[in-house]
């Protein structure tokens, strides 16, 4: 059985490298004595704080980037390459965050380009994808969901998938206190599997992991993880609390 994975995304937080490392203490604090034997745990805090984070040796808590440039090495100011996030200590990074998408205007074809260059580098990826409030009222998010997989994996092989993760993040639950029902997820992950299945092939989607994520409380945990089998979740607020971080790991590693 492939682990469950439990991801946090700090965003642009926190503030200074003195908050980090008070967040740090405190992710020690919480994750001592705990054995996870079921999940995996992984922190993308933005990049200035890799080195920070990785003097911790922390054993039970990976990085991970929020995000990579798709061009190897060259004239890109102000960019981060995805081999630079791997050789720095990453072992994950996401792509296709709604925000990348709504404040940096990614589209599809940039996130199959990053995507790729994700992969290239030996970093597992965690897709992100998810349909709009509008897009839910009109019934759309089967074919959004469509279109988001099918461009975003344009052209790479079933010998990647093992290393892909897709995180259903429907983006009118995220940064929202609206979460969706246990039968809402567990239908956009049916359709997750069906469009993968098609993709590549149904035995080859078994080993990739859907994490549901939007709002993801310890208080809600059972009901957007547990109850619709999802093998884990991408949690943006409360990844800043580690007290809850970690309650919400411990709750998907026993259910
Ligand atoms: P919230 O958990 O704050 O809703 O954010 C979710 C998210 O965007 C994780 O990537």
């Amino acid at each position: 059985m492939r682990k469950k994975l439990i991801v946090g995304n700090l965003k642009m937080n926190p503030l200074t490298p003195t908050e980090f490392g008070r967040y740090l203490d405190m992710l020690e604090r919480e994750t001592n004595g705990k054995n996870f034997e079921k999940t995996e745990i992984v922190v993308c805090p933005p990049a200035v704080y890799f080195r920070q984070f990785l003097e911790r040796k922390m054993k039970d808590v990976k990085l991970g980037a929020q995000d990579v440039y798709w061009e190897y090495q060259g004239a890109y100011t102000g960019e981060i390459s995805a081999g630079m996030m791997k050789s720095n200590g990453a072992e994950y990074s996401i792509v296709g965050h709604s925000e990348r998408r709504k404040y940096f205007g990614e589209n599809e074809e940039i996130i199959n380009v990053k995507l790729k260059a994700i992969l290239k580098s030996g970093l597992n990826a965690i897709l992100c994808i998810g349909e709009s409030g509008e897009e839910r009222k009109s019934n759309e998010t089967a074919s959004v969901l469509k279109k988001q997989l099918e461009k975003s994996l344009a052209g790479i092989g079933i010998g990647k998938t093992e290393y892909i993760t897709v995180a259903y993040e429907p983006i009118w639950a995220v940064g929202t206190d609206k979460v969706p029902s246990s039968d809402e997820i567990l239908e956009a992950k049916i359709i997750i599997k069906k469009i993968l299945a098609e993709l590549y092939s149904r035995k080859a989607v078994e080993k990739m992991r859907i994490l549901y994520g939007g709002s993801v409380k310890s208080s809600c945990a059972g009901q957007v993880c547990v109850d619709p089998a999802m093998d884990g979740a991408l949690i943006g607020r409360e990844s800043l609390t580690p007290y809850e971080f970690i309650k919400i790991a411990s709750l998907v590693d026993g259910g």
